[in-house]
């Protein structure tokens, strides 16, 4: 599948780590002599060290190139000898989480300087050299970010949608060429691309990708190959490489919303991907799945101090309705003030405001059974089913009692005439209870 690639030879910027580096492998097992450029020589030395051990027929060149000076650049593409038949831009980075208005002018320069000008003094500098040995094919690394901008990403995006044009012209201008130009644009792959844009925070890094299987640089690598492997006329013009669990350079499904705790959840870079509401449910589901397990292990194992209570939930108490038993008021108005009113009509009066006094406090008589009563069954049922001790029920029972929920609504006003109306009867004077 890959021998049309036997022979020929590579260059590749951005080789030391990455995706440049699973490219240089890959290139070399298909039979291809690799040029390998990047900043970090030792880095690319091993890189080599290990293709000619795996590889020994193919040949493997190393430089030192900065893609962001051009003159390097241009030095670096004429002391290669012989023709570049496949020029695998992919040198590139991203520098930061700022928006727009915290950008350093650092971060702007960098990333700029390197994705779009770095990649521009290298094309220019081999596609002379295409033009002149008569074809060739420019592979560009892009992006997903450059189809869609994200926020935090806006240099970075840019920066790739900047390819994407720059592949576009370059394929308008080579059509009287044989000069193949292909874009691949990688979703979530996991290289030292995040540790680089995180400033070597691994932990930020790695939590970019909790909860989602990201690409390896093979995956992309594979493609790349894939395309430079072509019958000369046929172009791979366009590759779109996503993680499975990924649908844009926005919207990923990560696992861990649905599957349980994951430490990355709590992380400072989660807090850039992951969102408040989501932590806040997975806390309350895991803190009721908790105490619902402990219940049922402790109901099911006796395993508590109280546990002669547990075995059944009880039964509610009955509702009692009563009067107070010795309401000395309500007696002494039944027995001495109905029955010592003058005439009939008085005593008649009197009684209607004994009934609906005995009724006001008949009314808050019961609320507080019944409440009372509410609170019993809510502790009991408690008791029975997390186990809580009665101490603890007792306390809390108290506190609630007391709280104005018990309090909403007010007894009904009396109608009794004020206090300093309702005298005694005077002595000698009947007591008799007409009631
Ligand atoms: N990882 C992802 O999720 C992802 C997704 C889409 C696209 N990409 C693109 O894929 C490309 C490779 O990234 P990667 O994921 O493989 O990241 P990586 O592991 O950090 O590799 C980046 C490579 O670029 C090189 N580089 C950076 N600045 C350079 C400069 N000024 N001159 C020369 N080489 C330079 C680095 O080498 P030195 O530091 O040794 O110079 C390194 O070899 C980048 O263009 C990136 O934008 C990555």
């Amino acid at each position: 599948m890959f021998e049309r690639l036997q022979g020929k030879t590579v260059l590749i910027t951005g080789a030391s780590s990455g995706i440049g580096e699973a490219c240089a492998y890959q290139f070399a097992a298909a039979g291809a002599n690799v040029i390998l450029g990047a900043r970090r020589i030792d880095r690319l030395s091993t890189v080599s060290a290990t293709i000619r051990a795996k590889h020994p027929s193919v040949t493997v060149e190393t430089i030192e190139l900065d893609v962001r000076n051009s003159k390097a650049v241009d030095q670096a593409v004429s002391s290669i000898s012989g023709d570049i038949d496949v020029l695998v831009n992919n040198a590139g980075l991203a520098m930061g989480t700022d928006t727009v208005d915290n950008l350093s002018d650092a971060a702007i320069d960098a990333v700029i300087d390197t994705n779009v000008k770095g990649l521009l003094y290298v094309s220019r500098a081999v596609v002379r050299r295409m033009k002149q040995q008569g074809g060739g094919h420019v592979i560009m690394m892009g992006s997903i970010a450059g189809i869609v901008g994200y926020q935090t990403g806006s240099v970075y995006c840019a920066t790739k949608a900047a390819v994407k044009a720059i592949t576009e012209s370059l394929r308008a201008e080579t059509i009287g060429v044989p000069i193949r130009v292909t874009e691949i644009k990688p979703g979530m792959v996991e290289t030292e691309f995040s540790v680089v844009r995180y400033g070597g925070d691994k932990e930020k890094a790695s939590s970019v990708y909790h909860g989602i299987e990201p690409m390896t640089a093979d995956d992309v690598a594979e493609s790349v190959v894939f395309a430079a492997s072509r019958h000369p006329r046929c172009v791979v013009a366009d590759v779109v490489l996503l993680a499975t669990g990924q649908a844009s350079a926005t919207l990923a499904h990560r696992k861990y919303f649905n599957m349980g705790f994951h430490p990355g959840h709590f992380s400072y870079a989660h807090r850039c991907h992951g969102r408040l509401r989501n932590k806040l449910i997975f806390a309350g589901v895991t803190l009721w799945l908790a105490s619902t397990v402990i219940a049922g292990v402790r109901r099911s194992t006796g395993w508590t101090h109280n546990s002669h209570r547990l075995a059944s939930p009880p039964p509610p108490p009955p509702v009692q309705i009563n009067m107070p038993p010795n309401d000395e008021r309500l007696q002494w108005l039944e027995q001495e003030y109905v029955a010592a009113a003058p005439d009939a009509a008085t005593r008649e009066q009197r009684q209607a405001w004994v009934s609906a006094e005995r009724a006001r406090v008949a009314w808050a008589w019961n609320r507080s059974t019944m409440a009372r009563n509410h609170c019993n069954e809510a502790k009991g049922l408690m008791t029975w089913y997390l186990g809580v001790g009665e101490r603890t029920l007792d306390w809390a029972t108290r506190k609630i009692s007391r709280s104005q929920h018990f309090h909403w609504q007010s007894p009904p006003t009396s109608t009794l005439p004020p206090t300093s109306s309702l005298q005694p009867p005077p002595a000698g004077e009947s007591t008799n209870s007409t009631v």
